[in-house]
């Protein structure tokens, strides 16, 4: 082998180490110390109930359109179905990941906050995406994000809101929440797995029909027990 290629294998290899050292480096929150995702009225997980998870974009229109017969369902079996939202921002969504931030800012100065935002921004994904807001400047759409999001949280939570646009932990959060929806896979909102699998016919919204027939078999499974009983753990 001639010298010049030795030569040039070895700063290939040094080069190759350089960027492993330097990846490593830029990826050390990885894995976080709490697991990603919002639970649902639940403080945590029963290893003992049915999984669903949800990955949702906040200003994705399907995964908007997906969640009231999902509500249904879960109100329909109380404790005996859990759910966690992991958020995936689309990049073909403008201001989702804006968006996404928020739902992790709220939820670190009040848990019982993040659904009622996360339906806020459903209800309003409108005014945060595509074509409202092509002039708008980054800074002027996290100011009107923070407003509303104060308005859903509560006025007292308007300095905390906007400070954590500043704190580089909050985007972290927002970061992991893609990493760990890209290291399952998930390229689309709504995407649903039950019990840690892929949930079929996904990416169309799924009905409450739809829910009853996929989560009925697994309920039945499980043996039913009185609603009363759901109703004391479901908060
Ligand atoms: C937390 O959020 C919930 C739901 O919006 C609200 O009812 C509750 O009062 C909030 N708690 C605090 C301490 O702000
Ligand atoms: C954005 O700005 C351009 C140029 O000023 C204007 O023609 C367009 O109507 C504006 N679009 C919106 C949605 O405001
Ligand atoms: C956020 O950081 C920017 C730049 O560092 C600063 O100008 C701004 O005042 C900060 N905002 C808040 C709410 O702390
Ligand atoms: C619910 O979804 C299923 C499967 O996609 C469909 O066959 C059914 O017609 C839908 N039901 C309603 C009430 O929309």
């Amino acid at each position: 082998m001639a010298p010049k290629y030795t030569i040039s294998i070895v700063m290939l290899l040094l080069l190759s180490q350089f960027l492993i050292l330097f990846k490593t480096v830029a990826a050390d929150y990885i894995p976080p110390a709490k697991s990603d995702g919002f639970g649902y009225k639940i403080r945590s997980i029963k290893l003992d109930s049915i999984l669903v998870e949800a990955f949702y974009d906040p200003l994705c229109p399907d995964s908007r359109d997906s969640w009231p017969p999902l509500k249904n369902a879960l109100h329909h079996y109380g404790h005996r179905v859990s759910l966690v939202v992991h958020l995936l921002p689309l990049p073909y969504h403008d201001n989702a990941f804006v968006a996404s931030r928020a739902l992790h800012i709220v939820n670190g100065l009040n848990t019982s906050a993040t659904y009622p935002l996360l339906e806020w921004f459903f209800e309003n994904q409108e005014k945060f995406y595509n074509v409202p807001t092509r002039n708008l400047s980054r800074a002027s759409i996290v100011k009107k994000i923070v407003k509303s999001a104060t308005e859903v949280v509560g006025e007292s939570h308007y300095k905390s809101i906007k400070n954590g646009f500043n704190d580089t932990d909050t985007d972290i959060l927002t970061r992991i929440s893609f990493k760990y929806a890209a290291s399952r896979g998930v390229y689309g909102t709504p995407t649903f797995f039950v019990n840690g699998f892929l949930l079929p016919d996904s990416g169309d919204s799924v009905n409450y029909t739809a829910w009853r027939k996929v989560l009925d078999p697994l309920v039945g499974k499980k043996g039913v027990k009185n609603e009363e009983e759901s109703l004391r753990f479901f908060l």
